[in-house]
């Protein structure tokens, strides 16, 4: 596994279109989330589908590049709090066990989602 990039240990593209894929699954799935995605039609939320695969390829290493807005300024006032962000890593936690993803490449991949909770969480 040496010299490999997080994004070819996890997978390639197709693993990780799968895991945001079952990951927006739940959000929708789980009214904590699903509320924020209230008005969004089914071709917005493919986009964002898209903009998350994007995002992660690009971040973990692979052949992608991310053409959305700013984290910080997309989340801004839509009030999500910190219980709605536990919500979220552990619904994140659990499609990566069902997928199998070994835990040092879930680590790796939470360090990389953690790292954006201060741009996202607005409130406590
Ligand atoms: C509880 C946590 C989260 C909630 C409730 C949430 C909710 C939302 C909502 C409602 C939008 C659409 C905003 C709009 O179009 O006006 C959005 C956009 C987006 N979110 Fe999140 N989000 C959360 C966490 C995350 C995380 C962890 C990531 C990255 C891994 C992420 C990545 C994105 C991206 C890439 C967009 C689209 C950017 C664009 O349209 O240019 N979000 N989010």
């Amino acid at each position: 596994m040496a010299g490999k990039t997080l994004y070819e240990r996890l997978g390639n593209y197709n693993a990780i279109s799968a895991v945001v894929d079952a990951m927006m699954r739940r959000m929708a799935g789980d009214a904590r989330l699903s509320k924020y995605f209230i008005g969004h039609g089914e071709n917005s939320k493919k986009r964002l589908r898209q903009f998350q695969v994007n995002m992660i390829c690009e971040a973990t290493g692979g052949p992608c590049f991310y053409t959305g807005r700013d984290i910080k300024t997309v989340h801004k006032g839509l009030g999500i709090n910190g219980e709605d962000w536990q919500v979220l890593i552990s619904h994140i936690l659990s499609v990566l066990e069902t997928f199998k993803v070994p835990e040092a490449e879930q680590t790796e991949l939470m360090s990389l989602i953690s790292n954006l909770k201060s741009d996202i969480v607005e409130k406590t």
